[in-house]
């Protein structure tokens, strides 16, 4: 079965399900009329948008690899996501589920986000800010986030999120990267069960920062009502300037270029990028991409997406995707494990969640945690699944499917980066024969291949890079102050050919269905044969005993890598100890052949992961390689690395 499931030149498919297939938003001849015209299939999906003056140019590629989508046009992006749902008559929609770690709730209407939106964007303006300046968010997943965030961009403002697991010293550099004038935070939040402090943080980097500090004042939100040191020459409450100010205010509208958000994502150097997105272009592209790929009936979906709104995931299909589109959602503080293992079944029971999107790594603990708890709950509401942000191995995908979806669900993996904006790599629910573990193939209006070296599109059945082959409008515009960092990381590889090297390894199958293999920088070189680390962890964890592992190529004098594995187990009997360890290797070279068979296995109690769940293998690297452990500030756990080194032994 596993055998059968993992390999590329058989892999089982599942239809989209008759009833989704028949009245899906998007059918098949979207990729024919995308393919016919392209720039006139994006200027129909800009119409999905209120433009306050209409664009009369689509694409201005001219000054390539910088685009220019829409330019023309200007528009509003707080009131798209929020006014016209209001003047359209559907006030009195629920726009946001909140629901809070410690089992407080809030339901926040269309309505009532345009009174705390302009609110928000009064204070804002009393305080000073405006068009072109920067605003840092510095705040857990609660409502105040995403009131903020479009305050910023009803009033032009740029906002950038830090996620609110970032240290002092990572705010700080984001803060004085982007000049931000103006800190949005909280007392803290909850986590786990217990509040959790944000805004000592704050205080923190702008000491760090001292005199060079761009900040001029700090807007804290109350959430958890601990004590907090305040600073009153600098510190305001958002309950004393937000609350009191007017629910009226006329929005702006700006130009479609207008900078929307600058987002940090790390890089292969110490220094983060920012990443810029505009506003018509990502407006779009969010937009679109929501309403296909999840095929949203704004009237009766209720949609969650499990991201945090410090990573694009958050701000894309939270907040302006899914808000353009007039959806409802549920919003949820807290972890997946508090106050129990079965918070997000209860969740999705309670409030009859149809579309949940969420990550691979979230799927394998729940995989680990068991069965039992999920089939605790009734999950018949679930009609659609999604899955963002790493190769999902086909167990995984298989058990979603299954235990989550009751085999009723598709389940939609899709491709994208911070970068992208938008999902660019996905099946389109009604119309593709989902395959696990393949993110299948371009949207409608993208271009995408897998190309060799010299950047020639690879045969069906072949390996290669993952190139982006023509602009689409959420495009990144630069990096943040660093013009050529964007043109050299992206576009000088294959420079020729204007392919925007997306940073990944993928393989097209027999069909061209495109398998995303991870980051190039994962792939590993054993004696010559290129292994990519998560197809050796896919095929680690199709063996009944692992619930997680995760792979690095550690250096070694003869075959240029060895496969270094550390892997969490499941319950359950059999072998243990060496002998176990010897059948996983020989599994391992089963799946994929001897060359993958890992030098070392370490079993571990848990691995190494940041706030978002990506692993972090430069650590495992570090352990493999017998160095010190680097910088492991950005852990979601710290004592992890100290638990796999008494592993090791
Ligand atoms: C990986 C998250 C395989 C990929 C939206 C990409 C994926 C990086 C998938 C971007 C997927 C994201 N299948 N790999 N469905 N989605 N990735 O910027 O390596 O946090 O380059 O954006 O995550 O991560 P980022």
């Amino acid at each position: 079965m596993t055998e059968k499931l993992l390999s590329t030149d058989h892999p089982i498919r599942f239809e989209p399900p008759a009833d989704l297939a028949a009245a899906a938003n998007v059918t098949e001849a979207a990729y024919a009329r995308a393919e016919s015209d392209v720039e006139g299939f994006w200027a129909e999906q800009a119409e999905r948008l209120t433009w306050a003056e209409p664009f009369t140019e689509v694409l201005d590629w001219s000054d390539a690899p910088h685009a220019r989508w829409f330019a023309d046009g200007k528009l509003n992006a707080a009131y798209n996501c929020v006014d016209r749902h209001v003047e359209a008559g559907r006030g009195d929609k629920v726009a946001f589920h909140f629901v809070g770690e410690p089992g407080d709730t809030r339901d926040l209407t269309y309505a009532d986000l345009k009174d705390e939106v302009s609110r928000a964007a009064n204070a804002l303006t009393d305080l000073g800010v405006g068009s072109g300046d920067l605003v840092a968010i510095y705040l857990p997943m609660i409502p105040e986030a995403i009131v903020a965030m479009l305050a910023c961009a009803r009033i032009g403002a740029t906002h950038t999120v830090v996620f609110g697991g970032f240290s002092a010293e990572a705010l700080a550099s984001r803060i004085e990267d982007c000049r931000a004038k103006l800190v949005i935070t909280s007392d803290g939040g909850y986590r786990r069960g217990t509040p959790s402090p944000l805004k000592p943080a704050v205080d923190a980097a702008l000491a760090r920062l001292g005199g060079q500090s761009p900040v001029e004042h700090v807007l804290v939100v109350r959430r958890t009502g601990e004590y907090v040191p305040f600073d009153d020459a600098t510190d305001l409450w958002w309950h004393d300037v937000v609350d009191s100010a007017s629910p009226e205010h006329t929005p702006e509208a700006f130009d479609a270029e207008h900078p929307l958000y600058v987002m940090y994502s790390s890089g292969t150097t110490g220094k983060p990028k920012g990443i810029l997105h505009t506003t018509g272009g990502y407006l779009t592209g969010a937009a679109y991409t929501h309403h296909a790929v999840f095929d949203l009936e704004p009237d009766t979906d209720v949609y969650w997406c499990t991201a945090d709104i410090g990573w694009v995931t958050g701000h894309s299909y939270i907040v302006y995707g899914p808000l353009a589109n007039g959806a409802t959602q549920v919003l949820y503080e807290g972890t997946p494990d508090s106050p129990h293992r079965g918070r997000w079944w209860e969740i999705v029971e309670q409030y009859g969640v149809t579309l949940l999107y969420t990550a691979p790594t979230a799927i394998r603990t729940f995989m680990k945690w068991g069965r039992e708890i999920p089939d605790g709950y009734d999950l018949s509401s679930l009609r659609l699944l999604g899955s963002v942000g790493e190769p999902i191995n086909p167990e995984a995908y298989l058990w979603y499917r299954n235990v989550v979806g009751g085999d009723r669900c598709p389940v939609v993996d899709t491709w994208w980066q911070t970068e992208t904006g938008q999902m660019m790599i996905s099946p389109l629910p009604g119309v593709t024969a989902g395959k696990p573990g393949s993110a299948m193939r371009p949207l409608p209006g993208i271009g995408a291949d897998v190309v060799d070296e010299e950047g020639r599109s690879v045969p069906n059945g072949s390996r290669g890079y993952l190139v982006l082959t023509k602009p689409w409008p959420a495009m990144l515009r630069t990096l943040w102050q660093d013009d050529d960092r964007f043109v050299e990381t992206y576009w000088t590889r294959f420079a020729d050919l204007g392919y925007y090297f997306a940073g990944d390894g993928a393989k097209k199958d027999e069909d061209g269905d495109i398998w995303i293999l991870g980051r190039v920088d994962d792939v590993m070189n054993v004696s010559g044969h290129r292994l990519s680390t998560s197809e050796i962890e896919s095929a680690l964890v199709s063996h009944p005993r692992i619930a997680e592992a995760a792979v690095v190529g550690a250096a070694d004098e003869t075959t240029g890598q060895a496969v270094f594995a550390y892997v969490i187990l499941r319950a359950g009997d059999g072998n243990t100890g060496e002998a176990l360890i010897q059948e996983l290797r020989g599994h391992v070279a089963k799946e994929i052949g001897a060359i993958a068979k890992p030098r070392q296995i370490t079993i571990v109690p848990e691995l190494p992961k940041t706030r978002s769940g990506k692993i972090m293998r430069r650590l495992l690297r570090d352990v493999a390689e017998g160095r010190d452990v680097g910088d492991t500030t950005t852990l979601s756990d710290p004592n992890v690395m100290a638990l796999i080194a008494a592993a090791e032994g």
